[in-house]
């Protein structure tokens, strides 16, 4: 029998979303419960790209996750050689959709935020050049809110008409990741809700259709909204609204040290209340790729694509300065019970921005621990999922707690959450800052009668 052929969908950019974004797209299923789509990843020639591109082809998520069911889905769809990365645009020919998941950094001029568009719009026009006039160009990438209209779409019919295509069958959407890094990797892809949007009726249906074959969509719903850049507006919203109510913490958190509470058990009570319930807590501060930049894409959409200098985002921009500092907040509590960090042993458990992830962009403990070498510390560091790091010695074993004077419990990993800290720390002489209120009430009051200082971020009580 004539083995059916395989719609082709294109992922571009196969970084922490796209690569993960390849995993969930071959889990989709036809009726027949045979597989719905070949992947091809789409990444640059260079140092990176070749190197994602190579794991991907010998059936290996690129990045280290805890999440066995991405690394299956990944090794299954190689195996079954309907998973494939290049660096060749070739790729983009026959296309049934083309998934764009390149990055967009944010830059500074007189210490106002501004995007170079340049190589995002270069991405564009490689896809503008090579897709068919069927295929729809579906952007996840997170932009400044009006790109795909004022950007996106003008490309795409610059090379339409160059092309001899129809520019009015352009069928360009925008829908935006809530991906999570970490143990529920693909399925914070699958299992979440989603919004989009596209530029008309044909490519909203398209869009909807394709979301549909690879989403669960009947226990999470699709939202549609007017416009792409309604869309594009939800995403940076949300992730200023998150960026926000982090930073928002960090003076309870203070008050809460020097008065002597514990503003978990304040904010515990609060969350009782159903509409206050995801209020944030106290922590070691904000990294990662998103939550670092997206609350200044407000600003960037309004000036530079809009054309307005008057719009202010004063709650956005105080997050991010906020949430970038509080490592440092964490530093100067540690200095309270310290007179000097000079020459002292600190251990640092965690380099990446959050728990369950490698991803070592932004991090806070990247701030913190260039503050401790200033102060000639002697710092070392270990994270069961970094097993290098361009300026620091990752240690790569566990190691004993005797050869430290102080200890930081910068990330949540669950490797250090399931630590036995009464056996880990024998000697109980330590002074210990618990940045993420992870050692348990009972071990942490033994700690202490044992001799050991636990300095806890958010907390003042004794
Ligand atoms: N990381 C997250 O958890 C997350 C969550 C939601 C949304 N996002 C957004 O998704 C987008 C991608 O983020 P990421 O973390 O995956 O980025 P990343 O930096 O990990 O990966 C981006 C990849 O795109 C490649 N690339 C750049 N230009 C290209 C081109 N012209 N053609 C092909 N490949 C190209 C890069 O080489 C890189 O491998 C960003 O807009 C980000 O804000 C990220």
């Amino acid at each position: 029998m004539k083995k059916k052929k395989l719609q082709k969908v294109v992922v571009q950019g196969l970084g922490y979303v796209g690569a993960a974004t390849m995993a969930a797209i071959s889990l989709a299923m036809n009726e027949g419960n045979k597989p719905k789509y070949k992947i091809i990843g789409l990444d640059l020639n260079s140092k990176l790209g070749r190197n994602r591109i190579n794991l991907l082809n010998k059936g290996f998520f690129p990045f280290k996750s805890s999440d066995k069911k991405m690394l299956k889905a990944i090794k299954k769809a190689s195996k079954e050689e309907r998973l494939f990365a290049t660096y060749d645009t070739i790729c983009l020919k026959d296309a049934y959709a083309v998934i764009v998941n390149i990055p967009l950094d944010i830059n500074f001029k007189n210490n106002e935020p501004y995007v170079n568009f340049t190589t995002f719009k270069k991405a564009i026009e490689t896809i503008a050049k090579n897709i068919s006039q069927t295929c729809l160009v579906l952007v996840e990438t997170t932009v400044p809110p009006g790109t795909c209209e004022k950007v996106i779409m003008p490309i795409l019919e610059k090379f339409f008409i160059r092309r001899n295509l129809d520019k009015n069958k352009i069928r360009l959407a925008h829908s935006y990741e809530r991906v999570m890094p970490g143990p529920q990797y693909i399925d914070s892809i699958i299992n979440n809700w989603r919004v989009y949007s596209a530029n008309n009726k044909k490519a909203e249906n398209f869009c909807k259709r394709f979301l549909q074959s690879f989403l669960n969509t009947s226990d999470f719903p699709l939202t549609k909204l007017s416009s792409m850049t309604s869309s594009e507006t939800a995403k940076i919203m949300e992730n200023s609204y998150r960026s926000t109510n982090i930073a928002f913490i960090e003076e309870w958190a203070r008050f809460s040290e020097k008065i002597g509470i514990n503003c978990y058990e304040v904010i515990e009570a609060i969350r009782k209340r159903p509409t206050h319930n995801n209020i944030r807590v106290p922590g070691f501060g904000v990294g990662g790729y998103c939550l670092t930049k997206d609350p200044y894409f407000g600003k960037v959409s309004a000036v530079q694509l809009f054309k307005n200098k008057n719009l202010k985002f004063p709650f956005s921009e105080k997050s991010l300065k906020t949430n970038r500092a509080m490592p440092l907040e964490n530093l100067k509590l540690l200095k309270v019970h310290i007179n000097s960090l000079k020459k002292k042993k600190i251990l640092v458990l965690g380099a990446a921005y959050r728990s369950e992830v490698d991803d070592l962009r932004n991090t806070p403990s990247e701030v913190f621990i260039d503050e401790l070498i200033k102060s000639k510390a002697n710092v070392f560091v270990h994270d069961p999922y970094v097993k290098v790091w361009k300026n620091y010695n990752i240690l790569n074993k566990f190691p004993i707690s005797n050869r430290f004077e102080i200890i930081i419990l910068a990330v949540a990993h669950n490797f250090y959450r399931k630590l036995n800290f009464l056996k880990w720390l024998n000697k109980n002489n330590k002074i210990v800052l618990d940045a993420n209120n992870i050692i348990k009430e009972k071990i942490r009051k033994e700690l202490i009668s044992r001799g050991n200082t636990i300095i806890t971020t958010g907390r003042g009580d004794k």
